[in-house]
């Protein structure tokens, strides 16, 4: 019963002429550089005409007036500068109490929210909330150092991405689509004009023919992007083939060397047997013969030494 009263009560107001603006719930999304529309309207009497209306669309912090429109015509004398030639009326719309705005060339700094103040006799205000936002470059991927690398040695992959907003989420991944975002470092800069750069880096331990991918994500605008780079022979100091030709190599000129030496060892064995016969010097020589013949073992020590690191 006494819900029906009520009712009765709100229908009566309404009947009365009370203003009931429409705006929408979610902030308006623009993206920066276009033109957007700030929804706002109202449901005008039958007998309704443009010179009843009073419209202002104001910043709703400041109050500073965005465009404002009374009379039957735009009232721009005290519009905010950062707003001048940049709004308008559907002005076919307003007789059917559309009262939407044409921002024109949205700009970082327009984020936040505008009132819509309206006046047909009664008044009433409603806020709108715009938010900005702005697809972000395909990220560059920059490796350094990026040649003559080995397995194991410490690398940096860069990652950069321009020109959005708002700001991003970096994720970095390998080939397998693993999370590898542990050792980065992400660095987000504003232009003069709100847009980000962002900038990411990540070090790691450097896997042959692994794949580094950085994910740039802007989550406002459902966006993602990824750029990859994979460690190829181009980037190696020892691409596989030449491994393996390296060890080859290093394999016949340890034979070699070991025959080298052994004829050596044979030939001064000789000698000195010769020089023995000779000159008969005895335990020197035998000192000195094998200590001539171990040099070139040495070197093939150190070689072999080299090619178990490269492995
Ligand atoms: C318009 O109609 C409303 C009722 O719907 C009435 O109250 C008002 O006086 C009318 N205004 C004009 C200017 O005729
Ligand atoms: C707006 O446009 C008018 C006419 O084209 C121009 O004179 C004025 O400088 C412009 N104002 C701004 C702030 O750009
Ligand atoms: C108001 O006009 C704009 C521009 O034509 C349009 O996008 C919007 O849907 C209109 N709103 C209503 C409630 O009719
Ligand atoms: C990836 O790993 C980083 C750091 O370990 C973590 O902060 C992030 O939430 C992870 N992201 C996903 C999508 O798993
Ligand atoms: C991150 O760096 C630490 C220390 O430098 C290292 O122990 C760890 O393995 C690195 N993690 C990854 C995923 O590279």
């Amino acid at each position: 019963m006494h819900f029906q009263v009520l009712l009765c009560v709100l229908l009566a107001s309404s009947w009365a002429g009370a203003l009931e603006i429409q705006v929408p719930d979610d902030p308006v999304i623009a993206i920066f550089g276009r033109d957007t529309t700030l929804p706002c309207s109202f449901s005008p009497d039958a007998n309704f005409s443009l010179a009843d209306l009073s419209l202002i669309w104001q910043l709703t912090s400041t109050e500073r007036l965005v465009h404002s429109f009374a009379g039957g015509q735009d009232v721009l004398a005290n519009q905010e500068r950062s707003y001048a030639n940049r709004t308008a009326l559907f002005y076919g719309q307003l007789p059917r109490g559309n009262v939407s705005l044409l921002l024109r060339r949205v700009q970082i700094s327009d984020e936040g929210s505008f009132t819509c103040f309206v006046r047909v006799r009664d008044y009433s205000s409603a806020a709108v909330a715009l938010q900005v936002a702005a697809l972000y470059s395909k990220p560059n991927l920059n490796l350094e150092p990026n040649k003559n690398l080995k397995p194991g040695d410490l690398v940096t992959v860069t990652c950069h991405a321009f020109l959005g907003y708002p700001e991003a989420t970096v994720l970095w991944q390998d080939g397998q689509g693993n999370n590898i975002t542990e050792n980065v470092t992400t660095s987000q800069v504003a232009n003069r004009e709100g847009l980000f750069d962002v900038h990411s880096v990540l070090r790691v331990a450097l896997e042959p023919y692994s794949t580094y991918s950085c994910l740039v994500k802007n989550s406002l605008l459902q966006q993602e992007i990824h750029t990859s780079v994979t460690i190829t022979g181009q980037h190696l100091m020892f691409p596989a083939v030449a491994l393996w030709v390296s060890v080859g190599l290093a394999i016949c000129l340890l034979v070699l060397l070991g025959a080298l030496a052994y004829m050596c060892q044979k030939k001064i064995r000789q000698t000195c047997k010769e020089e023995k016969e000779n000159a008969g010097i005895e335990e020197q020589d035998d000192g000195e013969g094998p200590k001539t013949a171990l040099q070139p073992l040495k070197n093939v020590e150190i070689k072999e030494d080299i090619g178990e690191e490269i492995d």
